[in-house]
């Protein structure tokens, strides 16, 4: 049965392609998180293990509904590490660094998501997706405020 909301396929398809690349950065920068929570050490340790949890549980959340909103626009996600690393921007790296290097590779990654969850937005806009904008929206709020406690440690 054909979709009739008002968007065409093909506005929908590259909504949804902007979103899985979006989906793939929100998850790799979300291990990364985990990776900082586990192996952040110095003066600080308790305060950015803590801060870190709650990071890394609110991404878990909107990673989920980025997914369901590819979903809800027709098309499949697939969830894999091995597609994720495929199309993400965000760079893992195995080594544990000082306190500061951790700091800032982090806020790099969180930077790479909110410039990107910008473009989808804009695109999104453009094809009068107002569920996805709203999406967006309270997506970029969460990473900005994440930035913005980040570098308030350095
Ligand atoms: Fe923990």
């Amino acid at each position: 049965m054909e979709r009739e909301i008002g968007m065409s396929k093909e506005e929908r398809a590259n909504v949804s392609g902007g979103l899985s690349k979006l989906l793939a950065d929100m998850y790799v920068l979300y291990i990364k998180t985990q990776n900082f929570h586990y192996n952040i050490h110095g003066p600080e340790f308790y305060a950015l293990h803590l801060l870190s949890e709650k990071f890394y549980t609110q991404m878990a959340e909107s990673i989920d509904e980025v997914a369901e909103r590819i979903r809800s626009l027709g098309f499949f996600v697939e969830a894999t590490m091995s597609n994720f690393l495929k199309f993400t921007s965000v760079t893992e790296d195995n080594q544990v660094h000082p306190k500061i290097k951790m700091i800032e590779d982090l806020i790099k990654g969180l930077e790479i998501v909110i410039r990107e969850a910008r473009k989808v937005s804009e695109l999104a806009e453009k094809s009068h997706d107002a569920a996805t904008v709203d999406l967006l929206g309270r997506t970029i709020g969460f990473y900005e405020k994440a930035d913005w406690m980040l570098r308030s440690q350095i």
